[in-house]
């Protein structure tokens, strides 16, 4: 087992520089997930770590070892790629041992490892399968199980599961989840769907345009994203942006918009921003609340439509313009067209600078 350090990392195919000065520690036994938009280099990242690109720039550390120009079968690493690529003439048992048995490992050690695989993965009983006689999810899992018997210091995985059906996935993200807790390797994992990010990371770092913007836990990348881009990223719905202005008045501050009134006095700021700047300011479905009391009311909307969500409905409002989400129970549902008052959590909101739109 083994932690990862990589320092100021460059990346360039050709003239376009698809990972600009990166770096980033990956603790021992971690899952680390890489979240992020198509395209913005998370694959050119863990292809980095497992010695599929040229650095141009930069260091990989895998454990003490400095890894930078080493061959990919030398680095300690197992990786479990989208696409199940298994061999479709050999059976489960000969796809995961192949690797191994190229590499001359006695028999008895193969056998072992590969048993033990299979236990873990529930493949035990499927071992004398051809792949076009299992399912897709038991597919990926012979994958995963191939990338096991390596007996790897770090695992890296690369959209494993998104050739999956929805409920397959949730299925095999959860195992994925055991299988850590059970192993406690390092892993490293990429995925551009949020819900596998928040459901499995350690720590996520997510990623645009080839930077790492923030990483954190699922829970303050969540509550606290560093800038509007993070925020809206993740979740879904989408976090409310309203853009306005800060108001001091006595002794409160408040955020002051067209669409509605929030008192912000409680808002730990991280910087202060200039008095009568421009904000936005961000809320979470589920910080939004419908409100019976006008005195307590940040604004008022109409209702545009409601999304019935098994045990939550989310309502969509129009408040003088500005479209807002609301996440609430599920229960009676106003009627759409009707006019009512909503409020914020304090608790949950965030500011961001509107020009830099980096968090206040
Ligand atoms: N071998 C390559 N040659 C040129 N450009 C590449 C190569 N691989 C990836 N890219 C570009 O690098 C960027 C990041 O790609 P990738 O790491 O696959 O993103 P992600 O996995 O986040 O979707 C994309 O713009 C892609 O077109
Ligand atoms: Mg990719």
């Amino acid at each position: 087992m083994a932690g990862v350090q990589i320092d100021s990392l460059d990346i360039v195919f050709g003239n376009v520089t698809v990972l600009k000065d990166l770096s980033l520690s990956v603790a021992e036994g971690e899952f680390l997930v890489l979240l992020g938009p198509s395209g913005c280099g998370k694959s050119t990242l863990l292809h980095t770590l497992a010695g599929f690109n040229e650095v141009s720039t930069g260091r990989i550390r895998i454990g003490e070892r400095d890894v930078t120009w080493d061959d990919p079968k030398d680095r300690g690493i197992g990786m479990v790629f989208q696409s199940y690529a298994l061999y479709p003439t050999m059976n489960v048992e000969r796809n995961m041992s192949f690797g191994l048995r190229v590499a001359g490992l006695p028999r008895e050690e193969i056998d072992k490892r590969v048993a033990r695989a299979a236990q873990m993965l529930h493949l035990t009983e499927l071992l004398k399968r051809r792949p076009s006689q299992l399912s897709g999810g038991q597919r990926q899992r012979v994958a995963i199980g191939r990338a096991l018997v390596r007996d790897a210091q770090v695992y890296l995985f690369d959209e494993p599961l998104s050739n999956l059906d929805a409920k397959l996935r949730a299925e095999l993200r959860r195992e994925l989840k055991q299988l850590h807790l059970q192993l406690g390797t390092t892993m490293v994992y990429v995925t551009h769907d949020q819900v596998e990010a928040m459901t499995l990371a350690s720590r996520i770092a997510v990623m645009q345009g080839g930077r790492i913007r923030q990483i954190d836990t699922p829970q303050r990348v969540y509550a606290e994203p560093v800038d509007m881009f993070v925020a809206g990223f993740l979740g879904a719905p989408s976090m409310n942006f309203v853009e306005g202005r800060l108001q001091r008045e006595a002794d409160r501050l408040w955020f002051v918009a067209p669409a509605l009134r929030a008192d912000v006095s409680s808002y730990r700021f991280a910087t202060p921003p200039a008095e009568g700047a421009a904000v936005v300011l961000g809320a979470r479905p589920e910080h939004v609340a419908l409100s019976g009391d006008d005195a307590a009311a940040a604004g008022r909307a109409r209702v545009t439509l409601v999304e019935p969500m098994g045990s939550n409905q989310v309502i969509w409002l129009d408040a003088s313009g500005t479209p807002i989400a609301l996440e609430r129970t599920a229960g009676e549902a106003p009627a759409v067209g009707e006019q009512l008052g909503f409020a914020l959590r304090p608790q949950g909101l965030s500011l961001f600078d509107a020009k830099t739109q980096m968090r206040l």
